[in-house]
């Protein structure tokens, strides 16, 4: 008997489950579900989530040895043939595929999602520089060695800068740090003279004045720049910050890759289409709106336009591409009590994506619920589906998006 019972949603063709989706999927009996649609934390720390990092590395060690779990758990479950689509980060795809490769699946494609509103967290190099933060950990280990060696203690130290800041000035091994002018001239009294290197050393890390900078960045005071448009209306101080100008550590984010993978055969896809309804691809009911063979990527509106507008080139043609915003729009969004999800999908490319591995009235498996996107989805499409979620705080979610009328969000592809 499972410890697991779930809430039954939409007349019952939507089991919620609350738990920690390896146990959870652990309950269920092997070879029930027809596919597995999921969007799983990307082990980045985003937004500061712990369910996004921190417990990952808790309780699994590793992002791709918990991939390897909960994936394996999905194999167990899903009908022979059956197919796992994963989205993962630009940076952590080739970890989130060797994961659920080594739970057993087949890796068969990749799907580019193309979207425009991903956002650039990006040092900006020549503002680094204006800041002082060109010192090398071996010149900062003079300037701590040196302090140390002066006597000077950390309960002097925190309280004539007053911050708490003195652990850092003396570390010779973590986080070792050199104050800016403004914070060694308060310790000045306490010293002994200062020699000409150590100077030279808080010159440099002090960089430009904060005056300067604000001027020269328009009041930005901070370092991590999210736009183009900053950058280029910042004018460098340093001469060595304008040699930089322009440089950055990263592109803008305009895609999220998804894995498409699949439960090894047992003998061929004809024999599994008949047997299990698992194996194929429901390719012509994913066409292009023109009627074109659907590819491995899928765009939205408003980069389909950019993309037509600077090559000539029709996207709609060749890609799928979402009558939805580039990311799920407000309306799309559930809120209760003040609690919204930070990373909602657009409920029409969860749908497509439905289509595409699911026969027809299957029983959809997400792991990773979040606000439950993956939910209306397959009631869209016509299909059950089994929704699991480990944070009390996003079941409300769940339970607003299905409560509401659910319609079906894209056309039906091809000659259906
Ligand atoms: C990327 S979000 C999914 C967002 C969803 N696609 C949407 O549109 O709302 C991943 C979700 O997985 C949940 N989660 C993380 N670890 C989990 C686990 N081990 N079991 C079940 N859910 C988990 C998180 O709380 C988070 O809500």
């Amino acid at each position: 008997m499972s410890e697991y019972t779930p809430e039954l949603l939409c007349d019952g063709d939507i089991r919620l489950y609350h738990g920690d989706c390896i146990d959870v999927i652990r309950s269920l009996p092997a070879c029930s579900v027809d596919s597995v649609v999921t969007d799983p934390p990307y082990g980045i720390d985003f937004v500061g989530a712990a369910w996004d990092g921190d417990t990952i590395r808790a309780e699994h060690g590793t992002f791709q040895a918990w991939t390897t779990a909960w994936a394996g758990e999905c194999l167990r479950v899903l009908k022979p043939g059956g197919h796992l689509l994963a989205f993962g980060s630009p940076r952590r795809w080739h970890r989130l595929a060797a994961g659920i490769e080594e739970a057993g699946f087949d890796i068969r494609d990749s799907i580019a999602w193309l979207h425009v509103q991903g956002w650039p967290k990006r040092l900006d190099i020549a503002y680094a520089i204006d800041r002082g933060q060109t010192l090398s950990r071996e010149q900062i280990l003079r300037f701590t060695t040196w302090l140390r060696s002066t006597g000077i203690t950390a309960a002097q130290i925190n309280e004539a800068t007053g911050t708490h800041m003195a652990s850092h000035y003396l570390s010779i091994k973590s986080q070792p740090a050199v104050p800016r002018a403004k914070e060694f001239d308060l310790l000045r009294p306490l010293l002994p003279e200062v020699p000409a290197e150590i100077e030279e050393l808080v010159a440099q890390r002090t960089g430009t004045t904060r005056e300067d900078r604000e001027t020269a960045y328009k009041g930005r005071a901070t370092e991590l720049l999210g736009r183009w448009e900053t950058l280029d209306s910042g004018t460098p101080v340093l001469g060595e910050a304008k040699q930089w100008e322009g440089w950055g550590t990263a592109l803008k984010p305009a895609f999220e890759p998804v894995v498409v993978a699949r439960k090894p055969l047992e003998s061929t896809v004809a024999a599994s289409v008949t047997q299990y309804g698992t194996g194929a691809l429901n390719i012509r009911r994913c066409e292009t709106e023109t009627g074109a063979y659907p590819p491995n990527v899928t765009c939205d509106q408003t980069a389909a336009g950019q993309i037509t507008a600077e090559s000539g080139v029709q996207v709609a043609d060749h890609w799928p591409v979402w009558r939805l915003h580039a990311k799920a729009g407000p309306d799309e969004r559930p809120k209760v009590g003040g609690v919204a999800h930070p990373t909602v999908k657009p409920v029409g490319l969860m749908a497509w994506l439905v289509r595409l591995i699911t026969p027809s009235n299957g029983l959809v498996l997400e792991p990773f619920a979040g606000s439950g996107t993956t939910g209306e989805a397959a009631l869209a499409e016509g299909m059950r589906a089994i929704l699991i979620e480990r944070e009390a705080t996003y079941l409300p979610l769940i339970r607003q998006r299905l409560a509401r009328p659910i319609d079906t969000v894209l056309p039906l592809g091809g000659v259906a």
